[in-house]
């Protein structure tokens, strides 16, 4: 737990006055949020965008300001959590559900800093359960599709029965390990019919913020030559 406050309570000094901030789900940007929300109450001035019911719930309670999505002209930053971190800054994430306002949001951010405990970085991606987000109508035909290309999946459950995500969405849960390329994956799973997103995340983020046990790391995209 101290490596998710050291990162998720860092990465909330990249925060700037007037700025519009995207927030992210989970136990790790949980720290970022608080502190935003302390930083607030000595006279920082930002708007934030949340990424999930749970987080607009939790901002509210630290009284960030708050617009959604569809009434913001800019997003300067999005501060998120990830479960997988490889060495190019890849990730997967979708592990709390919030993969498809997540990605909404970290695609229209100018900058995207992760915030993550060390556990979190992989050389490959693929251990961590790819989530991919499915409307509940012919879900089991996507799984069958899954299936022909190799892809195990799982239909997520929450208490006996299929997880709703904010959208009233399913999630598949794929064992992605094998999957190769992981580009082409992510390109084939946007192609699919009745997949509305998936956990891959690639290219996004441009700096992570890494906590471990009694310091913080920072490690930033390497810029293209
Ligand atoms: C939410 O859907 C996820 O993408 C989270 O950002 C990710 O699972 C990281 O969560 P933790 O910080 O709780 O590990």
């Amino acid at each position: 737990m101290n490596g998710k406050k050291l990162a998720g309570e860092k990465a909330a000094d990249f925060v700037e006055d007037g700025m519009t901030v995207g927030l992210g789900t989970g136990s790790t940007v949980y720290f970022t949020i608080k502190k935003i929300g302390e930083r607030i109450q000595n006279g920082l001035c930002i708007t934030g965008i949340p990424t999930s019911e749970a987080t607009k719930e939790l901002a509210a309670a630290c009284h960030i300001p708050m617009v959604a999505l569809n009434d913001a002209d800019h997003i300067d930053l999005t501060i998120d959590g990830a479960d997988e971190i490889d060495p190019g800054l890849n990730g997967i994430k979708g592990g709390g559900g919030a993969l498809l306002f997540e990605k909404l949001v970290a695609k229209a951010s100018g900058r995207n800093i992760w915030v993550a405990d060390e556990s979190k970085l992989v050389k490959k991606l693929g251990a961590f359960p790819l989530p991919v987000e499915v409307i509940p109508f012919g879900y089991k035909m996507v799984m069958k599709e899954l299936e022909r290309k190799g892809l195990q999946s799982t239909l997520r459950l929450k208490d006996g029965r299929p997880y709703e995500t904010d959208s009233k969405h399913y999630i598949l849960d794929i064992k992605a390990g094998n999957a190769g390329d992981i580009q082409a994956l992510g390109a084939w799973l946007d192609s699919i019919s009745g997949i509305v997103e998936h956990g891959l995340f690639l290219g996004i983020a441009d700096m992570a913020v890494i906590g471990h046990e009694q310091h913080v790391s920072i490690l930033k995209k390497e810029p293209l030559c």
